[in-house]
């Protein structure tokens, strides 16, 4: 058997064709900045952006393509959300169950006493309560930033009701869809967001280095970006466009990737993408049902499928999760992830910051085969074959 990849959490492989085809066309027949020049290869470039980001905009429901910006990949959209938002004196909120691209912008403006900050717990699921999000603004608070789905133990959160408080409590709300999006439905007007960062490389099968910042049309004057510069717009101005996308956008855009991207986005909204994806979640039933049965494993995350998204990780008796992922990479050529997956505070909650977590995560190019032989490799592991 050859290598089985169940790492797509960390990004999707591999990628449709069209995706492929979509970054070689562009950068061998297009080759051209977006938005720079009157030459027709650099209006076909502004072409393809454009169209990808249209078609991202009506995946997430956002009002206008404009308020969808491209960033390098989610990390940088949440920077520039977070960065670009927070002020001296005001006071932030997330939880343990968010990444560190989230905890890290954060705990930065902390130390540096720019903020005060306020990290809510979560459940033994890693679920996240709307009711200890709202008991822990004050009249200080700016900010209310939250994971949609945990890339620890996949656990959903209850994000609609905490943009109902938010909006309640006149507090902004940034979440982080790295995980969910290309997975569940996504409404930024449902979620009642004010700000949502996504990546282009995982669920929406794009190229890496792609990733989208999406901002409501209330909250981009209160946002600084990150990153000054040439736009391809108001060349005669030496001040930073304010108007969106271009405020975000300084910088040559990576036109290749977003071509990817937007084949990428065609593919998971398409009749053959959608059936792939209901795939991949009848391969997370199997999988969990798989490891349930094994002695000496034990599940970390909701139970129920519906409340989850693609990943899911386990503990093995007696290993911690670098050793049994190496046995699984080399003696079953099994690809997962193991460690803290850049949550340290959710495994700290977990109990699980000492050994890690190994994780897998099918995409949609798994097969039964594939999550048949990774249960029964563990199994060989545990010791239960
Ligand atoms: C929940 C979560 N947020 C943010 C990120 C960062 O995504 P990117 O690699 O696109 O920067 C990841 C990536 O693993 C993630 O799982």
């Amino acid at each position: 058997m050859s290598q089985i990849y169940l790492d797509n959490a960390a990004t999707s492989w591999p990628k449709p064709e069209s995706v492929y085809r979509a970054v070689e066309d562009t950068m061998r027949q297009v080759g051209a900045p977006s938005g720079r020049a009157v030459y027709a290869a650099a209006g076909a470039a502004n072409d393809i952006v454009e169209k990808t980001r249209q078609s991202v905009a009506g995946l997430i429901n956002a009002s206008s393509k404009n308020q969808v910006v491209f960033t390098a990949n989610a990390t940088d959209a949440l920077s520039t959300a977070i960065l670009g938002l927070l002020k001296p004196g005001d006071h932030a909120i997330t939880s343990v169950a968010d990444h560190n691209s989230i905890l890290r912008p954060l705990m930065h403006l902390q130390q540096t006493g720019v903020i005060t900050l306020t990290i809510v717990d979560c459940d033994d699921t890693g679920r996240v309560s709307a009711s200890d999000i709202e008991k822990a603004i004050d009249d200080k608070t700016r900010l209310v930033a939250i994971t949609h789905a945990s890339n620890v133990t996949g656990t959903i959160q209850p994000v609609a009701a905490i943009g109902d408080i938010c909006k309640k409590r006149d507090v902004r709300f940034l979440v982080d869809a790295a995980q969910s999006i290309g997975h569940i439905s996504i409404d930024v007007e449902q979620i009642g967001c004010d700000m949502l960062a996504a990546t282009g490389h995982k669920g929406l099968l794009g190229p890496m280095g792609t990733g989208v910042l999406y901002l409501s049309e209330s909250i981009v004057d209160h946002v600084s970006p990150l990153r000054f510069g040439g736009t391809g717009s108001q060349h005669a101005d030496a001040t930073q466009p304010t108007q969106m996308p271009k405020k975000f956008e300084a910088g040559s855009l990576n036109v290749p990737a977003i071509a990817g991207l937007g084949e990428g986005v065609k593919f998971v909204h398409s009749e053959v993408g959608e059936a792939m994806q209901q795939h991949s979640d009848d391969l997370m039933k199997e999988l969990r049902e798989g490891l349930t049965s094994i002695n000496g494993v034990k599940i970390f995350g909701p139970v129920e499928e519906t409340s989850r998204t693609g990943v899911i990780s386990i503990s093995i008796n007696g290993f911690d999760s670098q050793t049994a992922a190496g046995i699984l990479d080399v003696e079953f050529e099994i690809q997962i992830r193991s460690g803290f997956h850049c949550a340290p505070l959710m495994h700290k909650r977990l109990g699980t910051d000492k050994d890690g977590l190994i994780r897998f995560s099918p995409g949609p190019f798994n097969t039964s085969v594939d999550i048949e032989f990774a249960v029964g490799a563990v199994a060989e592991i545990a010791g239960n074959a």
